[in-house]
């Protein structure tokens, strides 16, 4: 029997019937049709499934879909803003950290998550924490590189957002 959930997924309510047995993996990728969440493996070894929900990177095929009834989703697709990249996105495609492209989305959506909690990151903390992301095409070397890129691309992108919004109260005031 269908179970009805109610969450946000990339910023828009999503309210859907779905078998109690799907994973959230299949629920983004069949009726809400984001495939660019991908399915390596789906017993949460490979990383290509990863999203965020509520912040945190998760592996989407290692959890139901019922289980994120009121949560907040951000999917490969919600991460470009006014037709911008996402910096962590750009870097990828600046220092070429893809091949195929098929582990792509879970090795960006792990390391803004990964950025996120810890800016600072060397080379050596990003092969470490981003051990749970496979790359059948095996970069690794490129896509190191684009997860430190992307870190200064973030770092940049907040200190002239906070920037903004002092001049702007500046002008308020
Ligand atoms: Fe989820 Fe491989 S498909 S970890
Ligand atoms: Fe092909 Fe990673 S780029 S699997």
């Amino acid at each position: 029997m269908a179970i009805s959930i109610s969450l946000t997924v990339n910023g828009t309510p999503v309210t859907a019937e779905v078998e109690p047995h799907s994973l959230l993996v299949q629920f983004l990728r069949d009726p809400l049709r984001l495939t660019g969440t991908h399915i390596g493996c789906d017993t949460a070894q490979c990383g290509a499934c990863t999203v965020h929900l509520n912040g945190r990177a998760i592996k989407s095929c290692n959890m139901l879909a019922v289980q994120a009834e009121g949560a907040s989703i951000t999917t490969i697709e919600g991460l470009a803003a006014n037709g911008s990249l996402h910096p962590m996105q750009e870097a990828f495609r600046n220092c070429h950290g893809l091949q195929c492209g098929f582990c792509t989305p879970g090795m960006v959506m792990s390391a803004i998550a990964l950025v996120q909690t810890q800016p600072d990151a060397s080379a050596d903390d990003v092969r470490r924490q981003l051990d749970g992301n496979l790359c059948r095409c095996t970069g690794y070397h490129n896509i190191v590189k684009a997860v430190l890129e992307g870190a200064a691309g973030m770092k940049a992108a907040s200190s002239n957002a906070s920037a903004d919004a002092a001049a702007s109260a500046t002008v308020t005031a």
